[in-house]
């Protein structure tokens, strides 16, 4: 497995993969990798001949006062972890290969990244979608895989994708969870052992939440429903819960049949957590 640290590294194995007429997968990540992360490193080997993961902090996603400095940073044991499973290149750019000193270029997906966490998190998705913008730029993968977890990210970088005419697919790999439906979050190694023990509530709720949607009830009433759960289970406070449709998120009044997304962000103590579910009608 090679490192790259600096994007000039990049470059001579990529040249030699292309002029091989190889496939090539990128998988964007911040580290401190989990099954989460695993699981669309495993999904892109099976769909490119090559597999490149990048890790990368990307301060430009952090608002002020959020984790950026205490987000979990582990490089040694997410490189072991991507050899194990025969990653070709890694590449782990600093601050300053990513960004100029004097950088003033932004992507901005609009109306795809207002509302949900974007209400929240108002610099977010500008941050994710520069950084994504110069990852494909750099590694000019032939496709890229996103976990849904992040599903209002998944919906913004395909947007990006399709308006700006970048000739890759992207992939989107279903949720991962624990045993008891917690997703996988680099997030949840913030979690006390009583916050853990809470934290599943979120899944759950929103199980409870879909279950009552698929019956035909007003979003309005079942979301309520499913924050006043949250609250009851010991989260501190909910930042959303909302039906929206799975491919333009539109605020939904019900379910109509047509593909529909049930999404949630709520914080447990300081750790703020988010989830979602697809629903679509029963085949
Ligand atoms: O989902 C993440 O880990 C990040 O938002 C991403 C896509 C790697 C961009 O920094």
């Amino acid at each position: 497995m090679q490192l790259a640290r600096r994007r000039e590294q990049l470059r001579p194995q990529l040249a030699q993969w292309r002029r091989a007429g190889e496939t090539v997968a990128l998988v964007p990540t911040m580290g401190a990798l989990h099954e989460g992360h695993l699981a669309l490193v495993r999904c892109a080997r099976t769909r490119a001949r090559r597999t490149v993961v990048s890790i990368f902090v990307n301060p430009a996603q952090f608002g002020p006062g959020e984790d950026f400095h205490r987000y979990p940073r582990d490089e040694a044991g997410d490189l072991a972890k991507l050899a194990a499973l025969g990653v070709d290149l890694v590449y782990l750019p600093d601050a300053a290969d990513m960004y100029a000193p004097d950088h003033r270029s932004w992507v901005v997906v609009e109306e795809l990244s207002e509302g949900l966490c974007g209400a929240s998190r108002p610099s977010f998705f500008r941050g994710v979608a520069t950084v994504v913008l110069k990852l494909l730029l750099r590694v000019r993968p032939d496709l890229a895989v996103f976990g849904e977890k992040d599903y209002q990210q998944l919906l913004v970088v395909r947007r990006m994708v399709r308006d700006l005419d970048l000739d890759l697919e992207v992939v989107a790999h279903p949720v991962v969870r624990e045993p008891d439906g917690l997703a996988l979050s680099s997030r949840n190694a913030y979690l006390s052992p009583e916050e853990r023990r809470i934290a599943p509530a979120l899944y759950r709720s929103l199980c409870w939440g879909r279950e009552r949607l698929l019956e035909g009830a007003a979003a309005e009433a079942v979301c309520a429903a499913i924050a006043a759960r949250l609250v009851e289970a010991g989260f501190r406070a909910v930042d959303y819960v909302e039906l929206r449709d799975a491919e333009g998120l539109r605020p939904l009044c019900r379910f109509d049949g047509r593909p529909a997304r049930l999404l949630a962000a709520a914080f447990l103590g300081t750790t703020r957590l988010i989830d979602n579910l697809p629903l679509s009608r029963p085949a």
